[in-house]
């Protein structure tokens, strides 16, 4: 194993990101696949409040490869099948995730698995896979289930936001399971899940906005949050370095991995995977829970299946990630020109693939706006076109978590689902925010009734 230096620092100043994108657009030597490429302030608004209506409709104008002119920037969004297939797997080494939109998560996680391409990012995952072994996430499986436990002790028949009780359980399992951080410590310390939320927040707010730099902007506060958070992981890192044995969990595995001449992870990189796994983990888990709750308490007959069989319960969460996939949009930028379902498209631009309208595509789902969990059962399951379904990505760089976040929502609603009976909120509707990940935007009210 070799620990291959850090990648070259990539800027993070919103306006050298802006001049850039518009040289690179002026000097294209191949044109923009079909679509919208006139600058439209009302597009981009209406795309940054509703992607999937958009999008959906330039799949149904355009085809599965076309353009839109988001704010200044021309994007190439990709849809489908064979248009997933190529950008996830055949053709995935000519797409860079630290030059596209996955750069704008530097400022909060530095030079984690997300940020990261070429050989930095492959021994990066080499390192980090040992711990998301199903071995490792069994051994998980009881923090999982003492802090539900926890968090159940908290509910009780009547109204309850299940979306903001979720995210407090799912970020105390993350920290448990993962970092060996015990949210509980009594004494000064930092409540390191308040600092995460508070520095997550950024990222959910409106793309102009996270532009904004100087004092007092979301940007500053971002950063003052990340200090604060940081101080607890250098001092947890510093911790367990100093123990003769560092721990079996991730933080663990990573302060004990060695490269060929016995180099150690910087404490930067062991802090930014940190940061990373913490981002990547805690939105998409709680999220799927949440919205798994929401078609189960509008189908009683549904619910009770998923209540009384972990097989049911396994195929209503697929069925959830198919409507309401939270990594909904994979951001890149294309290296070289390439060609995919026919179209060609330039190099050096920005390239999305977008499960939320790839799983939503009408010639491609029955009844896409269904739901229906028996499409993956046995037997259905191996009909769905290779490509189509891409919750957790594919490829080589698939979501490492994917193990243990499917744990971790199974044990979370089997509990929650062996006690209560779910019903909506009657005069609720839920209104869906995209950034950073798809989730409930006023939370997610339930009527909970204790079962017999
Ligand atoms: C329902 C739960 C989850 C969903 C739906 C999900 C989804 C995804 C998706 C779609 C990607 C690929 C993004 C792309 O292609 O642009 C990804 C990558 C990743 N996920 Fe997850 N994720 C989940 C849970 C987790 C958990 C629990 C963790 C950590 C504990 C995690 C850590 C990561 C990391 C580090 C990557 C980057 C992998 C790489 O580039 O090598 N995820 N996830």
């Amino acid at each position: 194993m070799s620990l291959v230096g850090p990648p070259p620092p990539a800027t993070t100043n919103p306006l050298v990101r802006v001049a850039t994108d518009l040289r690179i657009e002026r000097e294209l030597p191949v044109p923009f696949p079909p679509g919208h490429t006139r600058l439209s302030p009302t597009r981009s608004f209406r795309f940054i409040r509703e992607p999937l209506p958009v999008l959906l409709e330039a799949y149904g104008r355009f085809g599965p490869v076309f353009t839109l002119r988001v704010f200044h920037q021309n994007v190439v969004f990709v849809l489908g099948p064979e248009a997933n297939h190529h950008l996830l797997v055949s053709g995935a080494q000519n797409f860079s995730w630290r030059e596209g939109h996955m750069g704008d998560l530097m400022p909060l996680l530095g030079d984690g698995l997300l940020t990261v391409d070429g050989p930095f990012h492959r021994s990066s995952r080499k390192i980090m896979l040992p711990a998301f072994h199903q071995d490792r996430i069994r051994a998980s499986h009881a923090t999982m289930h003492e802090e539900t436990a926890r968090g159940l002790t908290e509910l009780g028949p009547g109204t309850h936001d299940l979306y903001a009780w979720t995210r407090e359980v799912a970020l105390r399992i993350a920290m448990r399971a993962l970092f060996g951080l015990d949210p509980d410590r009594p004494g000064e310390q930092i409540d390191a899940g308040a600092e995460f939320e508070r520095a997550l927040s950024f990222y959910s707010r409106d793309y102009p906005v996270q532009m904004l730099r100087g004092p007092r902007t979301p940007f500053s506060r971002m950063q003052a949050a990340r200090r604060r958070l940081d101080a607890v992981i250098f001092g947890e890192i510093e911790r367990r370095a100093g123990l003769p044995d560092p721990g079996e969990d991730l933080l663990g595995l990573l302060l004990a991995a060695r490269d060929e001449d016995g180099g150690a992870l910087s404490r930067e990189h062991v802090r930014d995977e940190v940061i990373t796994l913490l981002f990547a983990g805690h939105d998409t888990t709680t999220s799927t829970i949440a919205f798994l709750l929401h078609e189960l308490a509008k189908a009683p007959e549904l619910q009770e299946l998923a209540a009384g069989s972990p097989e049911e319960l396994d195929l209503a969460v697929d069925e959830t990630l198919r409507l309401y996939p939270p990594a909904w949009v994979g951001p890149r930028r294309s290296i070289a020109p390439f060609e995919v379902c026919g179209v060609p498209v330039p190099g050096g631009v920005p390239v999305n693939y977008v499960s939320w309208a790839s799983h939503r595509l009408p010639d491609v789902w029955e009844e896409p706006e269904r739901f229906d969990p028996q499409r993956f059962a046995p037997g259905r399951r191996e009909q769905i076109p290779r490509g189509a379904y891409v919750p957790f990505g594919d490829g080589s760089r698939k979501c490492i978590g994917m193990r243990f976040g499917q744990a971790e929502i199974a044990v979370i609603a089997r509990a929650l689902l062996e006690r209560y009976r779910f019903a909506p909120v009657p005069g609720h509707a839920i209104r869906i925010r995209q950034m950073p990940t798809l989730t409930p935007r006023d939370g997610m009210p339930l009527r909970l009734t204790t079962r017999g």
